[in-house]
């Protein structure tokens, strides 16, 4: 990572309404609040809600903590987002082998230098939740909301300081 040209990263989850939008989100306030030159966007692998605003309980349960959803919308994750974000964040393991067949799409139409997207768990570096999945909360109640909000944030938490070593190492 240099912190010259900004880093990009993308959430993704399958509707990019409830955990996706909740992570960039969640990921931005502490990029930011680490003065991180980190662009920060969502998309899902299905397109069950495109251009939709976030979940409404997703968005109650985020703002009570004062993170701000309302104006994001849905999208579809495309092949094209392998060339544009460095790193790709799977909320859930069904997510992370899913976005493998897109970038496995994305290899068959680009040449192999052009693909920069590297692909990995939300919770990767996670010391409260290594590896593993962020639970989809839409079918479920206002726990499973709380608890994606938990998750992210730890998980957050946990991308910044790897994001910090690798400006340090960039930077010497
Ligand atoms: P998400 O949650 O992947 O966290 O956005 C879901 C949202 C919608 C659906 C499934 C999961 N759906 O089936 O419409």
């Amino acid at each position: 990572m240099s912190s010259h040209s900004p880093y990009k990263v993308l959430c993704v989850c399958l509707g990019n309404i409830c955990r996706s939008p909740t992570a960039e989100v969640v990921l931005r306030h502490f990029c930011d609040a680490h003065q991180l030159n980190v662009i920060v966007d969502s998309a899902g692998t299905s397109n069950y809600h495109p251009d939709k605003a976030p979940d409404s309980r997703s968005q109650e349960h985020a703002l009570k903590r004062g993170y701000d959803l309302s104006t994001l919308r849905g999208r579809q994750l495309t092949v094209e987002d392998f060339l544009a974000f460095d790193l790709i964040l799977a909320m859930d393991h069904e997510n992370f082998d899913n976005i493998q067949l897109f970038k496995q799409k994305a290899l068959k139409q680009y040449k192999t230098h052009q693909i920069r997207a590297n692909v990995a768990l939300m919770s990767e570096h996670d010391p409260v939740y290594k590896q593993q999945a962020l639970p989809d909360p839409y079918y479920g109640g206002a726990d499973g909301f709380e608890r994606v909000l938990d998750q992210c944030e730890s998980s957050a938490k946990a991308w910044v300081q790897m994001f910090k070593q690798q400006i340090t190492i960039a930077d010497q």
